[in-house]
Formats: C-alpha cells, sequence, structure tokens
C-alpha cells in the first residue's frame, strides 16, 4: 500500500479520527453493494422496496425483500476491513464510526459504538404505536409481522428514501465530523446525502480527509488523498501503521 508521506505522518500522532463507511466494506463479506452493473439496485426497484407508501401497499413483499437481505446477513462474516476498524477504535482516543449500513456487521467485528445513519436491519418498531419490536428474526414467508401490544403494522428500523435520518445520530455524526484531524471515507459511492455531505464539512474545518475504494466516485477530486483497492486490503494496512507508531510512542 502506498500511502501519502503526509498521511504517514498523521498517523503517527493522530487522535481524533472519524470514518465513513458504506455498503463496500462489506462487499468482501458477500454482501452486495447498491450501484454498479451489478449492484441491488440493478436488478431491484427502491421505490417499490424501500419506501414508506410503498410499504403501505405491500407490506408483505417489502418484509419479502427485508427477509431476503436478512437471511444473506446473517450467513456472513465481518471481513479483515470491519476487523481494522474494531482494532482503529481501541488505538485512537477520539474514534468515531459513522455507517450507512445496515448490516450490523461492524457491531459484529466488535466496535462499541456505530452511528447508524440508515438503521439497522436486526430492528423493527410498531408504526402505529411506535413501541420498538426489536429483533424479529426471520417472518415466516407471506407473513406480515404485527405488533403484540396493538397488532400495528410492524416495519424494520431503517431509513428509506424521502424518509429523515435518526436526527440524534446524524447530528453527532457532524459533530465528529467538525473536529476530527483524519476522515476516511470508505466503501461508498458518495452519492446519497447527507451522509455524503461528511467528508466534505470535515474537510471544511481542517481535516485530512482519504477516501477508500476500489473505484472512484463523486468526492474523489474533492478528498485530499485516495487509497485505491479494497477495504479488507487497505484498512489493515493503516492499522497497522497506527499500531506502530503507538508502540513506539510507549517506548
Ligand atoms: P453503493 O453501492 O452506492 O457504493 C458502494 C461503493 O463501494 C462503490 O463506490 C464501490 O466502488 C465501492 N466498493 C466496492 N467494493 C469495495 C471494496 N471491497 N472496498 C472498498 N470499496 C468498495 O453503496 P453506498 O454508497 O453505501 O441507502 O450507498 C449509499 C446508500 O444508498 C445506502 O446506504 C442505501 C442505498 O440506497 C438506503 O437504503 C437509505
Amino acid at each position: 500500500m502506498i500511502i501519502s508521506d503526509k498521511l504517514n505522518s498523521l498517523l503517527t500522532r493522530v487522535n481524533s479520527v472519524c470514518v465513513l463507511t458504506g455498503a463496500g466494506i462489506s462487499a468482501e463479506s458477500g454482501v452486495e453493494t447498491f450501484r454498479g452493473a451489478r449492484g441491488l439496485w440493478s436488478k431491484f426497484k427502491p421505490q417499490e422496496l424501500a419506501d414508506f407508501d410503498a410499504f403501505i401497499r405491500n407490506p408483505e413483499l417489502v418484509w419479502e425483500w427485508y427477509n431476503y437481505r436478512k437471511k444473506i446477513i446473517r450467513d456472513v462474516k465481518p471481513n479483515a476491513g470491519h476487523m481494522a476498524l474494531a482494532k482503529m477504535e481501541k488505538l485512537v482516543k477520539d474514534f468515531s464510526l459513522v455507517t450507512q449500513n445496515i448490516d450490523n456487521l461492524h457491531f459484529r467485528a466488535g466496535n462499541k459504538k456505530v452511528l447508524e445513519l440508515h438503521g439497522n436491519i436486526e430492528r423493527s418498531y410498531c408504526i402505529d404505536c411506535g413501541k420498538f419490536a426489536d429483533n424479529l428474526g426471520i417472518t415466516p414467508e407471506g407473513k406480515m409481522p404485527k405488533c403484540p401490544l396493538c397488532n400495528g403494522f410492524v416495519r424494520p428500523d431503517v431509513v428509506w428514501f424521502g424518509e429523515m435520518l435518526p436526527t440524534d445520530v446524524f447530528e453527532e455524526a457532524v459533530e465528529t465530523a467538525r473536529r476530527c484531524e483524519l476522515f476516511l471515507v470508505v466503501g461508498t459511492s458518495a452519492v446519497v446525502y447527507p451522509a455524503a455531505g461528511l467528508p466534505i464539512t470535515a474537510k471544511a474545518q481542517g481535516a485530512y480527509t482519504v477516501e477508500v475504494n476500489t473505484e472512484p466516485t463523486e468526492i474523489s477530486h474533492i478528498v485530499n488523498e485516495t487509497l485505491k483497492g479494497k477495504a479488507g486490503d487497505i484498512l489493515p494496512g493503516l492499522v497497522a501503521l497506527l499500531e506502530e507508531t503507538r508502540r513506539k510512542n510507549e517506548r
């Protein structure tokens, strides 16, 4: 992995790091990304599956889709990229992990705190009484889960198109982008806002911004540095550098 002298030297002293992840970090675990020729949105229509009106029209279909995704996610494991970020959390004093992913893989890798901008597929809640039903597991095919308390419709706790992000979570993500010294953008096409605005916020306040991606993206020309390649190859390398310098500083 080739990194600039600037990033190398920053890693020796950095105390505040914010990481934004997208579907690309889970690709090596076997979870499909959304965009691109083989992405989920090339096979499925988001307006029929990830949309509140679609849910009201056809809740069984929407649940079928989430059960399909739950099955995939249940059977995969966090990869080297996830594991590296779990290690990074332990090494950096002020560390924040912000994700657009709903797959729960950062928690499964061992990160203690994850700012989940788009929710988590493992959780669900009742749209009538608002009480969380928590993890329903995989619901029986063709069956619409109902709230055990009020018999209302239960939906996955994920953000659909046109919906607001959880305000407290997003505000905390903005806060961390505003104070970090290093901002890493990993495996996201950076086309979905407001998440895609976070690296821009970070750069505007003076953070060094680094993109880790297999392809150029919408923010490649904005970030300070691009590390082209798989998150599972690059992130362990960055963490090894962090570890090495921290060990030296302890001596
Ligand atoms: P995308 O599918 O739009 O982008 C995935 C990115 O990961 C692309 O830029 C790929 O080049 C990159 N990539 C693929 N494999 C990689 C690897 N091994 N290492 C590093 N990068 C890799 O996914 P997101 O940007 O996460 O929203 O999509 C953002 C949002 O759009 C999602 O959260 C979802 C979707 O609609 C909602 O559902 C609300």
